[in-house]
């Protein structure tokens, strides 16, 4: 089986890219054995503290976020990191060409239920001109990232990752430590009969995504004139993976409980790694207003609405909105 390098290689990636790349994911390795020990090595349940979101943190959340902080300083490749645990931009080395968002531990809430988790991330390049706590270099939109994936720590440790030339798929061999390519060039089936939505949330969603996934729920006897199936796994790595695998639509809409959080998910280190993912494999990623990949970011933490999946499926979607 093909190895990471190579593709890299083939897919035309920068030297420094692939290093930078592969030195993240030996964190991620790392995270993923730490993870896999859960338990037996007192990294389950919750700290004291919470994040910049308000959010109590778990243990993991700080483990895995120290961990990529650690490594990626020490690279000199990263000129400054931007993380979902951190309230402000993290400066590295003043020389490092590139910038990393990332979301440590998604699906933390998992944690306590041995479920699916993961990392999400995405690079772009370090403008020459910036300082590297300068925060307003991570305000670009997705379509300037050079590369965004996740690792799923399941039953296998997988990574699904982009450099712009398709969405491959790898699995990590734990008996070398090497990921390995086991699902190449991912194409989203564009019909789907599988949706994806907190559905506890509905009588908060905006007026399109209720009359949409009502329309879902009626099935063969309502307009769509088929039965859909529903998932939710609550990590976004999960839901997204399996709409990589066996195509699907994932929502997080907006919905009026906080005008200032519109939407759950975050752009930089959620939204936008899995809008390059999922795009890259032929499908779409829209807030329901416009593209994912477009929208200009004015502050790290950023919040946006999310319709995600197979073209048709939410193109579908989109028609409610207009
Ligand atoms: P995180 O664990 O990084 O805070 O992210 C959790 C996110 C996302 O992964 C998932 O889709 C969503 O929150 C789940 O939200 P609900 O609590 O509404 O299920
Ligand atoms: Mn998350
Ligand atoms: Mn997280």
């Amino acid at each position: 089986m093909k190895r990471l390098n190579s593709q890299l290689q083939q897919d035309g990636a920068p030297l420094e890219l692939i290093l930078l790349i592969r030195t993240l994911l030996a964190a991620c390795k790392e995270i993923s054995f730490r993870v896999s020990q859960g338990a037996l090595a007192g990294v389950l349940g919750s700290t004291l503290s919470e994040n910049v979101q308000g959010e109590t943190q778990k243990k993991l959340d700080v483990i895995s976020n120290q961990i990529l902080k650690d490594t990626l300083r020490e690279s000199g490749y990263v000129k400054a990191i931007s993380s979902e645990e951190e309230e402000d931009v993290v400066p590295c080395s003043p020389d490092g060409n590139y910038l990393v968002s990332f979301d440590p531990l998604d699906g933390s809430s998992n944690t306590e239920i041995n479920s699916l988790i993961g990392t999400i991330f995405s690079i772009t390049h370090a403008p020459q001109w910036m300082e590297a706590d300068d925060p307003s270099a991570f305000l670009q939109p997705g379509t300037q990232s050079v590369a965004a994936g996740y690792v799923l720590y399941g039953p296998s440790t997988m990574l699904a990752m982009t450099t712009g030339k398709g969405t491959h798929i790898y699995t990590l061999d734990k008996t070398h430590g090497g990921f390995l390519l086991t699902k190449p060039n991912i194409e989203l089936p564009t019909q789907t009969s599988e949706f994806s939505i907190n559905a506890s949330n509905q009588r908060h969603w905006e007026d399109p995504m209720q009359r949409y996934v009502a329309d879902l729920i009626l099935g063969a006897d309502g307009p769509r004139e088929k039965d859909f199936n529903m998932r939710w796994v609550a990590a976004m790595v999960g839901d997204i993976h399996r709409v990589l695998c066996r195509g699907g639509i994932f929502m997080y809409p907006f919905d009026n409980r906080n005008p200032e959080k519109p939407g759950k998910l975050r752009l930089l280190y959620e939204a936008n790694p899995m809008a390059f993912l999922v795009e890259q494999a032929g499908g779409l990623a829209d807030t329901g207003e416009g593209r994912i990949m477009e929208v200009m970011p004015t502050e790290i933490h950023q919040r946006v609405p999310t319709i995600i999946g197979s073209k048709e499926e939410v193109e579908t979607c989109l028609s409610y909105y207009k």
